[in-house]
């Protein structure tokens, strides 16, 4: 559906609206007392979500791509089904297919000041040719003074022994006034594979983590609630999650950025990504009929 056809079917005027954008992308805008926020169809992707009073609380780079087929840098990709460079020996797009694949949305709803949507994803011609034949993804985002993302993953295959195995994330880049001021708890002594020095397995001592170089670290086997305290920004991002084992904090700090055509060279210091994920040793499987579900959901203190 365009956005003139989601318009007609799902808008609620001041607060729900749909449109088509120029390149060609369909995206609702929240415009609730709450918060405002605004979806892509194009990878489920939530680009923008501001609580009323507060900053946006997500990063978009002034220079991603909002195009078919191309994923966005900043926001919240939806990453499945594997996390990183595809790596059971065949080809495909780094972080998977589903944060460039055209979602089709199902329910859109006000319930009191939030906003309820529901996005939903199916094989496609490219999945398929990805080996990809028989899943269901439903991603619920409910927009409100919290964000709550909850991906639900199902294995429709009639096949006894077709098991669906896959690692997923919720890619989330936090807006910071400034991550080498910032810093991240609820990772304290949790076992890391560091990406920036040769996956070394390590253990965090300290009781937050501070940056000061290019981050990029896998933590294993957490459920914990995580807070980045902006200290510069005078506020705390709360990521609490269910359903997910795995913790990813990445930024690309100078070095990195300067190679990545979708961002500005000095746009690093303001991003932090703190991903909800199950990636790796916990990667997920899934009988034929099974499913499963992981949520994070985001609050904000202070910043106002
Ligand atoms: C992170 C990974 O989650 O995503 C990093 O841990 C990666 O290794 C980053 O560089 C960004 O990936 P992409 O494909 O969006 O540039």
């Amino acid at each position: 559906m365009d956005g003139a056809e989601l318009e007609a079917r799902f808008a609620v005027p001041g607060v729900l609206g749909f449109e088509t954008t120029d390149s060609g992308l369909v995206r609702a805008r929240v415009t609730a007392a709450s918060a405002e926020a605004t979806i892509y169809l194009h990878g489920a992707h939530v680009t923008h979500w501001m609580p009323s009073g507060k900053e946006p609380v997500l990063f978009l780079s002034e220079r991603t791509e909002l195009a078919a087929g191309r994923p966005i840098r900043g926001g919240v990709p939806v990453i499945f089904p594997w996390f990183g460079p595809r790596h059971d020996g065949r080809q495909g797009p780094q972080h998977g297919f589903a944060r460039t694949a055209e979602w089709a949305l199902e329910f859109a709803a006000v319930a009191g000041d939030e906003v309820h949507l529901l996005l939903t994803l199916g094989p496609s011609a490219e999945s398929r040719a990805l080996g990809y034949d028989h899943f269901r993804l439903a991603y619920r985002v409910i927009v409100g003074r919290t964000l709550t993302l909850e991906l639900t993953v199902a294995n429709t295959s009639n096949a006894m022994d077709a098991v669906l195995a896959f690692e997923e994330a919720m890619h989330a880049y936090y807006a910071v006034a400034d991550v080498r001021e910032a810093t991240v708890s609820g990772l304290a002594g949790t076992a890391f594979l560091d990406k920036v020095d040769g996956m070394q397995e390590k253990v965090q001592a300290e009781a937050a983590l501070a940056f000061t170089q290019r981050t990029d670290r896998v933590y294993r086997h957490t459920t914990a609630t995580c807070a980045i305290d902006d200290i510069a920004g005078k506020r705390k991002i709360r990521i609490e999650k269910m359903g997910s084992h795995t913790t990813v904090v990445w930024n690309p700090w100078s070095e990195l950025a300067a190679t990545m055509a979708d961002m500005e060279p000095d746009a690093w210091p303001r991003m932090l990504c703190v991903e909800t994920a199950n990636v790796g040793e916990s990667a997920v499987t899934l009988v034929p009929g099974a499913t499963h579900t992981m949520r994070a959901t985001v609050s904000v203190e202070g910043g106002d």
